[in-house]
């Protein structure tokens, strides 16, 4: 079957831990998108709606652990926005436990939120990253030619 999400190269941030987590939520959004398109209902799409909520929850500690050590200048804004994704896919959760419609429309909400996600928000912090520890690095060289 044919997959709403693929992963591509450019969806990379360049650290592969996270990189490997991000292939695990578009399986996961993969899998609740097949539960869509053949119509199924109930337990399903519920078990993959509880899987998607449990590994984003790791996937996000793990990442704002990560930026927390680092000083990460954005990690507010960050964290606020992965709060409304996870309150958003629980809401879901429940509208479909207390009978609620599964829609097309909210499979590609969430994969369209997590791929811009990744593309802005977790990119930004691998950037700043990066700059930081070549800042250190330089820093370093620096040091030695001055001696
Ligand atoms: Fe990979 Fe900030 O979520």
């Amino acid at each position: 079957m044919q997959h709403l999400i693929d992963w591509n190269p450019a969806y990379s941030i360049g650290m592969d831990e996270i990189d490997d987590q991000h292939r695990v939520l578009f399986d996961i959004i993969n899998h609740l998108w097949e539960h869509v398109i053949n119509r199924e209902r109930g337990g399903g799409v519920l078990d993959t709606l509880d899987e998607l909520e449990r590994y984003t929850i790791t996937h996000f500690t793990a990442e704002e652990t990560f930026m927390r050590s680092h000083g990460y200048s954005g990690f507010d804004a960050h964290k606020q926005q992965h709060d409304h994704f996870i309150n958003r896919v629980r809401n879901e959760r429940i509208t479909i436990e207390a009978g609620g419609p599964v829609s097309l429309d909210m499979v590609n909400f969430l994969k369209d939120w997590l791929i811009n996600h990744i593309l802005v928000q977790d990119k930004a912090y691998a950037r700043e990253f990066e700059s930081k520890k070549l800042g250190v690095l330089g820093s370093f060289f620096a040091r030695l030619l001055r001696v």
